[in-house]
Parts: structure tokens; C-alpha cells; sequence
């Protein structure tokens, strides 16, 4: 569904992300984990098409993004790190504007049950300017469910939200990996990734040191059983003795 082939991504001297592979499966829910600076927003950035990669292959639903654009975004759902509606849009226009661009308006049948379930549809009819940051993040969530994607990349969805925010937020990630969707997740939640995810990616310094399930990892990396996805990530990224 979503294959990343041997990306680099430089900004100057500066080596965002280097020669990273890995793919996300039909089905799955993949976490991307990595400290501050790691390269997880830029990785996701060039999935989205928002950044030009150095070098390297992204394939979504087996449409290469900078051969196929068009058909590659078809498929992609993306909510960035920092959300940022249309001021003058209503948060129905909104939807309306993403199932116009995606030629899917018969999806817009699922407005109400999603903005609902979002605690969005009472401020239906208010300005994108007028939404508090939760509310912003939510409805970046709703454009991204408004239509048929098949391959959805969050960039740390989860901050922000208040708790029910959060629950409904990974309900409806586990129903699109239940339809068999391909879903990227980049956060430092890592209770919520030990739970939510079938697999996760730890980045350090653009490069991927560790991909698996996380009783994979456990039992590869890890003295303990008792350790926590936490102490492992620690153990990783800075060195830190396991537990
Ligand atoms: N537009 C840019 N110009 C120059 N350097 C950039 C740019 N965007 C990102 N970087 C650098 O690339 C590296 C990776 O940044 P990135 O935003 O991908 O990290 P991240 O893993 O998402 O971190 P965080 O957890 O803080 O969100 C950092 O060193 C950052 O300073
Ligand atoms: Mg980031």
C-alpha cells in the first residue's frame, strides 16, 4: 500500500532523512517513533508530496508519487503536524471543499456521523479561524476520513485531543485497518503505539535502527519481558540502560 524505497531527504548539508526503507501493508497500523528532529515529519511530508525527495521512491497503492502524482494522492489521506484550516471556510465547507477536490461528494453522506463522532458537528457552520487547536487538529482528522483513502499518514494526531477526542480517533484508525487500509502514525505517545500499532519504526538521525512488532523488538532487544516499548525507545535512541 504505501512502500518507501531507499528515501534521502537533504536540506543543504543537512541530511533529514537518509536512504530509508520500510512499507506499510493493507491492514496494518504502523507506528513512526524517534526523538525530536528523527525525521518523521519530513518522511511524511514527502509522502504527501510537500516536500521533493533527494533521492528515492515513494509508491502509494503502487502509483510513484513524482512519476504518477495525481493517481498516488488519489489514495492518500494525510493530517499534518500542525493543522491549518481555511479561516474563511465553515468546517462543512471544508469537507464539501476535500470531497469536490477528491470527486468524491457522495462521500459527504458521512459528514454527520463523522463530525459527530468528532464532537465537530455542532460547530458545523463555523469558521476555520474561529476553532480552538483540538478542534483544528479534529477536523484535519474529518477531511481526512471524508473520502475513500486507502492510505492515511498522521503526523502526531493525538496531541492535542482531548481524551474522547483520542478514543474516537483510534476507534475510527482501527476501523479503516479493519477495512484494510494502510496507516502511518508518527507519535511520542509510546503507550498509545505499544497499543494502537501492529508494527513500529524507531528513526534516529533519518536512518531506521529498528523496525517489528513490539513484542518482536521485546524479545530481540530487551533482558526483561516486564521492559516497556518506553525503555526500549530509550535504550535506542540515547543510550539509556534497558530496564
Ligand atoms: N524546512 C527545513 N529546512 C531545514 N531543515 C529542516 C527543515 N525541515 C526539517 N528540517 C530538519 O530536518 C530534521 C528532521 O526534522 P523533522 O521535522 O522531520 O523531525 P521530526 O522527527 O518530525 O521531529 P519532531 O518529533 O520534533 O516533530 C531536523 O534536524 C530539522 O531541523
Ligand atoms: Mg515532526
Amino acid at each position: 500500500m504505501l512502500q518507501i524505497l531507499s528515501l534521502t531527504k537533504r536540506f543543504g548539508a543537512m541530511t533529514a532523512v537518509d536512504n530509508l526503507s520500510f512499507s506499510v501493508n493493507s491492514g496494518e497500523i504502523v507506528g513512526l517513533l524517534g526523538p525530536n528532529g528523527a525525521g518523521k515529519t519530513t518522511t511524511i511530508r514527502c509522502v504527501a508530496s510537500l516536500l521533493q525527495p533527494s533521492s528515492g521512491t515513494i509508491l502509494l497503492n503502487g502509483h510513484n508519487v513524482a512519476d504518477d502524482p495525481v493517481a498516488a494522492k488519489r489514495t492518500l489521506a494525510f493530517v499534518p503536524e500542525v493543522p491549518n484550516p481555511y479561516e474563511m471556510l465553515t468546517v462543512m465547507e471544508h469537507l464539501r471543499f476535500i470531497a469536490a477536490a477528491y470527486r468524491m461528494e457522495e462521500d459527504l453522506v458521512h459528514a454527520e456521523e463523522i463530525l459527530t463522532r468528532l464532537d465537530l458537528w455542532d460547530k458545523r457552520n463555523d469558521l476555520g479561524a474561529s476553532l480552538s487547536k483540538g478542534m483544528r487538529q479534529k477536523l484535519a482528522c474529518a477531511c481526512a476520513f471524508i473520502h475513500q483513502a486507502q492510505v492515511f499518514c498522521f503526523d502526531e494526531p493525538l496531541i492535542g485531543l482531548d481524551p474522547k477526542g483520542m478514543r474516537e480517533l483510534k476507534s475510527m484508525m482501527m476501523e479503516r485497518r479493519a477495512q484494510g487500509n494502510a496507516i502511518l502514525i508518527s507519535t511520542h505517545m509510546l503507550d498509545t503505539a505499544e497499543r494502537l500499532c501492529d508494527r513500529v519504526i524507531i528513526l534516529k538521525k533519518g536512518q531506521l535502527i529498528v523496525q517489528g512488532t513490539v513484542s518482536e523488538l521485546k524479545s530481540q532487544l530487551m533482558s526483561s519481558a516486564e521492559s516497556s516499548l518506553e525503555d526500549m525507545f530509550l535504550e535506542l535512541t540515547e543510550g539509556t540502560p534497558a530496564a
